[in-house]
């Protein structure tokens, strides 16, 4: 037997307060988990929680992956040269603009730690992305959280919400998990207002996730607002609709200034090399991503038609998830989880009678409809 004495590791009252007071970010189940919970096959498991791309991982990346194994004795390239010329050339901005992140999600903490501390403020708007208020917490800054309308950004009380010490404002356009899109004159109308008013001293943090998943009318190129706006950074994630959620691997463009304040704080091998050569083919990958746009759109109508057949409320998404009203969402979310299928309970979010429901596919669509209409019917 070990003599060695066992100490508790971490005092309750060690670190920053603001730290401690950080709830930590809520993932959807994996299967797995459920599976040894309620003793059920995983195989019979359909997973409609954390917005993946029921396409899975593109076979071009699966083949790119298969040839870079063999060099992982070595670290990635740390300033992921071929994924940036890829990139580059995708949205004809210069290389020294991209930053490469552990998913878009890591851009998110990297502007929150170059831009936030104590004593600096972030204004995002209520039910927004989760990660906006964890980023700001985390650096000991201040919370300014603005109204929702209709479930959606109010950019015009959002640019009234800017304080003295604010240096970041995150949109996340569409929104999770309320699925809402801002229109591209709306954005424009934004960025001008805070650039004429502010300058460079208010930064912009555009988060398009699901940017991919629009209608063709809708989508706008943001890469030129970001020539337009040194404030600006737009990021965008290979998790979604390019299907590489496992692999972590996202980027943000803005301004070389900004650009490098990013890189200042970023872990030198942040992406993996699996990653990097992923993202390359999937981003050349056109066909997989219009049958993700497709499938998506069609899942979709799918699950609309299902909640206005059961006379549910829900908010009309523009991305690969739908936000539905169920009422007692916490019964409901356990009553599902018991029939093998796994949704997003948004409590957490501040929408306790809400459920997120990610489109699958379209078995996997019907696995789900079915078993809440069984559900809402007490069975
Ligand atoms: C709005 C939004 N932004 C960013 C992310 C981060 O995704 P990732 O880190 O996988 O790129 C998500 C993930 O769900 C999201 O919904």
């Amino acid at each position: 037997m070990s003599t060695t004495e066992v100490r508790q590791a971490v005092q309750p009252d060690v670190g920053p307060a603001y730290i401690r007071a950080i709830a930590p970010y809520q993932a959807g189940k994996p299967i797995e988990e459920l599976a040894r919970e309620f003793g059920l096959d995983p195989a019979t498991i359909v997973k409609l929680a954390s917005n993946e791309n029921p396409l899975g991982m593109p076979v071009s990346a699966q083949a790119a992956i298969g040839k870079a194994v063999a060099g992982l004795g070595r670290y990635p390239d740390p300033n992921g040269f071929d994924l940036k010329a890829a990139l580059s050339s995708r949205y004809g901005v210069p290389a020294d603009w991209i930053t490469l992140g552990n998913g878009s999600n890591d851009l998110l903490e990297l502007a929150s730690l170059a831009l936030l501390s104590p004593g600096a403020s972030s204004v995002y708007s209520r039910y927004a992305f989760m990660v906006y208020r964890l980023a700001t917490q985390a650096r000991g800054a201040r919370h300014i959280v603005v109204p929702a309308a209709d479930y959606g950004h109010d950019l015009d009380a959002m640019f009234n919400a800017i304080d003295a010490d604010t240096r970041l404002v995150f949109i996340a356009n569409p929104n999770n998990p309320t699925g809402t899109f801002l229109a591209a004159d709306q954005i424009a109308r934004f960025l001008e207002r805070v650039h004429v008013q502010y300058g460079d001293r208010v930064v912009v943090m555009l988060d398009e996730a699901y940017n991919e998943y629009l209608d063709p009318e809708l989508r706008f190129d943001s890469a030129r607002w970001v020539e337009q706006y040194p404030n600006l950074i737009v990021s965008r994630t290979f998790s979604k609709a390019y299907g590489l959620a496992g692999l972590r691997v996202g980027y943000a463009l803005a301004q070389p200034a900004l650009t490098d304040l990013l890189n200042r704080v970023r872990q030198p091998f942040n992406v993996n090399t699996l990653a990097q050569v992923a993202a390359i083919a999937a981003l050349a990958d056109q066909p997989f991503l219009e049958q993700s746009y497709q499938l998506n759109r069609a899942g979709k109508q799918q699950l609309v038609q299902a909640f206005n057949d059961l006379g549910l409320r829900y908010v009309p998404s523009y991305a690969n998830f739908v936000l539905v009203h169920v009422g007692d969402a916490a019964r409901i979310n356990l009553a599902l989880l018991r029939k093998g299928v796994i949704v997003r309970p948004v409590a957490g979010d501040g929408l306790p009678e809400w459920l997120r429901v990610s489109i699958g596919l379209e078995s996997e669509n019907q696995r789900f409809i079915q078993a809440l209409q069984q559900v809402l019917a007490g069975e």
